[in-house]
């Protein structure tokens, strides 16, 4: 089945076609000049960028792939989390595409599609645990198969990769923070300072980078002349050491020691040769897709939504944006759990 694959949630206009699991054509336009002198994303001008781009975008996504739209056998979009004026974006197009060829439409969560990225390239099996990072995001979860997710734990506060854009805001390197920190971090001491790292107690699978970004920024108001590149270096290890650290837990706790990663930040080498380290010395099999896949893109959301179309999912077109996770499902026997650890979560599908 060849699926086109829509991405419109925030600063990356993204299409991809995928058939079956191959990805034959994914198509990144990244509005980093747009949004760099502003320090992040402007929504209303992500916006506008996502409605310039989507179809030249698709057309190079078809020409890449070498098939015509009339070969696409249905059509997924990312209908959120996300800036809901750059998903409707990518939800107006993905309708029309679908109207227009007579094609099923389906809707998938951003999140999920991030987590099944890695089936592009591997086939993990379930259960395992999927540690997402990403600029809004920082989720541990149990994943039981397609679409089954159960949340393990969240950040509190900031988002992992958010922090990165944030610190390196405060060093003055600019925007997207991520790679300008990893790249700075290259050259910088190993232990010319120490920045805490917040576990939140040894049963938690919870994140919290708030207090790290202040620490930071104690520290340049108390050293101005610190080196840009030793604070780097010393925060990208403050966040590796605890994604590492509660993932490898998580892997372990799921019980069949398997580790997925996703989103954005891992796309970044230290946490991924970190996290190899690890699983290496935990007997834990780690799954992390390629870069490409990492960052948001087009051929996650075919994937997620090859996966739902399989399983007899189809959207219509009410199909709607949002721009929170919702937390409303049920599982089978029908009992919610009550702990907020394992409070249960319904990546997209259902209504908003
Ligand atoms: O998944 P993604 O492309 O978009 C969201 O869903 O948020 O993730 C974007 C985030 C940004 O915060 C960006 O700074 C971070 O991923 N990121 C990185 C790296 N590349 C992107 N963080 C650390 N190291 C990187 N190499
Ligand atoms: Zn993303």
């Amino acid at each position: 089945m060849l699926v086109l694959g829509v991405e419109t949630s925030c600063d990356e206009t993204a299409v991809a076609l995928v058939r079956d699991r191959h990805v034959l054509s994914s198509v990144v336009a990244t509005q980093t000049d747009v949004h760099a002198r502003f320090g992040g994303v402007v929504p209303e001008l992500a916006s506008r960028r996502h409605l310039e781009m989507i179809v030249p975008v698709a057309g190079e996504a078809l020409a890449r792939a070498g098939v015509r739209s009339r070969d696409i056998d249905a059509v997924a979009v990312a209908q959120g989390p996300g800036l809901v004026g750059a998903l409707l974006v990518g939800l107006c197009f993905a309708k029309s595409v679908a109207y227009v060829l007579e094609r099923p439409l389906i809707g998938v969560s951003h999140l999920e599609a991030h987590v099944f990225s890695i089936f592009a390239e591997a086939t993990p099996p379930f259960p395992f645990a999927a540690l997402l990072v990403s600029g809004g995001h920082t989720n541990l979860y149990r994943v039981e198969g397609f679409g089954s997710m159960r949340l393990l734990g969240q950040t509190r506060d900031d988002a992992a990769g958010e922090a990165f854009d944030k610190v390196a805001k405060l060093l003055g390197l600019g925007y997207p923070g991520g790679p300008l920190i990893e790249r700075y971090a290259h050259e910088g001491r190993p232990g010319a300072l120490e920045l805490p790292r917040a576990w939140l107690g040894p049963e938690s699978f919870d994140f919290s980078f708030s207090g790290l970004k202040t620490a930071v920024s104690l520290h340049l108001r108390r050293h101005p002349e610190a080196s840009p590149a030793d604070v780097a270096r010393a925060f990208q290890e403050a966040v590796v050491d605890v994604l590492v650290g509660k993932a490898v837990r998580a892997a372990v706790a799921v019980g069949e020691r398997r580790l997925v990663v996703a989103g954005g930040v891992a796309a970044n080498g230290r946490l991924r040769d970190a996290l190899a380290a690890a699983c290496g010395r935990e007997n834990v099999e780690l799954f992390v897709p390629s870069i490409e896949l990492c960052t948001d893109n087009g051929a996650m959301v075919a994937l997620a939504g090859l996966f739902r179309l399989e399983r007899g999912e189809r959207a219509g077109l009410d199909l709607d944006a949002y721009s929170r996770t919702r937390a409303k499902w049920h599982p089978p026997g029908g009992k919610l759990p009550t702990s907020r650890k394992f409070r249960d979560y319904a990546p997209g599908g259902d209504k908003p």
